[in-house]
């Protein structure tokens, strides 16, 4: 009985938020202007489904009354009316800079508040950067100080703010995953070839930006290609998905080591694995509380054995125990468009991830709130304290505003 009762009720609950965001689409308020709500009701049945050899893992989905240019024109899509809180008044999106066809802005987007610098890197082992094996993927920064409220009030405000070079010493290596870490920056790096191996480094926020390489190997073995790292807020602990996107793009030896989630304490040297059972472990972060883990396995892209639909494209959740150990693995997300590559929570817990449209937005619950749509691949994207978000989509590097704020600043820990 009860069970029938619930099941009855939630096509009705979802039905009464359709009518709302209807309605205030219809009054015209309450919808910012660079938003627009899309009614999943109005796809349910398509009539028409096109095959898999013609909307797959890598096109994207126009839902019906829409086209490309009006989802881009209005890119903070509501799919849930608690997205309206994330997204405040006035969210605005606004292109900074474009890299033509070179995958300047890729991952590893770091905000430091002391500077109010934002850095990020190129991607290591994309053959139109000619990076990977014969050159290392760069670091850049820009400053947000030079992104004013006039920058935000423009679509595009291309040439308004200078992208400078951050060159490490020693080199950080295929860099790909970073985060704060107790006022320094902590990069992942992929390695290069058989002889460089993928380890964490931290660099100095401020130039002349030195480095030190904190981890290259677990009991004298090499780590295959080390993608992300973040930091369990509660231990301090350093967590970290290492996979094989060096091999299949290239630019390491084929599989070395399981590829899973490990964990490091700097302190006491101890090295552990946290998790397995992955196909190609990618992001990873803590909720702000962290109580909870989030890991992203993009298994659907293997590099130059092209993609494949037989494996994940999904978030999963872990509950982390207070001894920073995880369990209870739960499937958080599954990705239509693309794959959840980096992962990153607001203060109130909700969980952002780059998928191949854009920036999808969840509750602790799993549920799909919105989306920041930029209708092609965000590999990352982070948080530049309250209110400020920047973007990287490859060839593109976006700078959004919004009323939610990014946990972990980065002097916590
Ligand atoms: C996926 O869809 C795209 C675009 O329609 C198409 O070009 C591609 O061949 C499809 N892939 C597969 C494996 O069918
Ligand atoms: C790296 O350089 C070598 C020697 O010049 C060349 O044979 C090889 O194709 C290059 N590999 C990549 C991935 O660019
Ligand atoms: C943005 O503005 C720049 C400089 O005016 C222009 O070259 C570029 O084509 C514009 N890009 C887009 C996507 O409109
Ligand atoms: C950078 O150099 C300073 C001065 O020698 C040192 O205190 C700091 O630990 C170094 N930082 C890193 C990340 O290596
Ligand atoms: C990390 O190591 C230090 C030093 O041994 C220890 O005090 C601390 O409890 C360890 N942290 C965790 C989460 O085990
Ligand atoms: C996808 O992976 C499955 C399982 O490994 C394999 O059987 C299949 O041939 C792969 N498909 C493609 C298109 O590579």
């Amino acid at each position: 009985m009860v069970h029938a009762r619930r099941t009855s009720l939630a096509p009705l609950l979802s039905g009464a938020t359709a009518l709302l965001l209807a309605t205030a689409t219809a009054q015209g308020n309450n919808v910012p202007a660079q938003a627009q709500v899309i009614n999943q009701k109005s796809f349910n049945v398509l009539g028409d489904v096109p095959p898999p050899t013609v909307a797959n893992y890598s096109t994207l989905f126009i839902p019906p009354g829409t086209t490309k240019d009006s989802l881009f024109e209005k890119p903070f899509h509501i799919y849930d009316e608690e997205f309206l809180d994330i997204i405040g008044a006035n969210p605005t999106l606004t292109l900074l800079k474009s890299s033509g066809t070179n995958p300047m802005f890729h991952e590893a987007a770091v905000w430091v508040p002391s500077t109010d610098d934002v850095f990020f890197v190129q991607n290591a082992g994309d053959p139109a950067a000619g990076t990977g094996l014969n050159r290392s993927a760069i670091i850049q920064r820009i400053s947000l100080s030079q992104v004013t409220a006039d920058v935000s009030a423009e679509r595009n405000a291309t040439g308004k703010v200078d992208v400078h070079l951050a060159v490490a010493t020693p080199a950080i290596i295929n860099p790909n995953g970073a985060t704060n870490y107790r006022n320094r920056i902590l990069f992942a790096g992929e390695g290069q070839g058989s002889r460089v191996a993928p380890a964490l480094y931290v660099m100095s926020p401020n130039a002349p930006y030195n480095a030190t390489v904190i981890l290259d190997n677990y009991f004298g073995r090499q780590f295959n290609s080390i993608n992300d790292v973040a930091i369990n807020p509660r231990t301090g602990d350093i967590y970290f998905t290492d996979t094989t996107y060096g091999y299949v793009q290239d630019f390491r030896p084929e599989t070395v080591i399981q590829k899973q989630v490990w964990r490091f304490n700097e302190t006491s040297g101890a090295v552990a694995v946290a998790a397995d059972g992955f196909n190609m472990p990618n992001g990873i972060t803590f909720s702000p509380d962290g109580q909870h883990a989030y890991v992203t396995d993009t298994g659907v892209i293997q590099g130059f054995f092209g993609r494949n639909s037989s494996f994940p494209s999904s978030i999963y959740r872990y509950d982390v125990e207070e001894d920073g150990t995880f369990s209870n693995r739960k499937t958080f997300a599954f990705i239509a468009t693309g794959v959840p590559d980096g992962v990153h929570v607001d203060t109130k817990g909700n969980l952002y991830a780059g998928c191949g449209d854009g920036v999808h937005v969840y509750n602790p619950s799993g549920k799909l709130l919105g989306k920041i749509w930029i209708g092609s691949t965000v590999a990352n994207f982070q948080f530049a304290g309250k209110g400020r978000m920047v973007i990287l989509a490859e060839t593109k590097l976006y700078y959004a505003t919004l009323k939610a704020e990014g946990a972990f600043p980065g002097q916590l820990y």
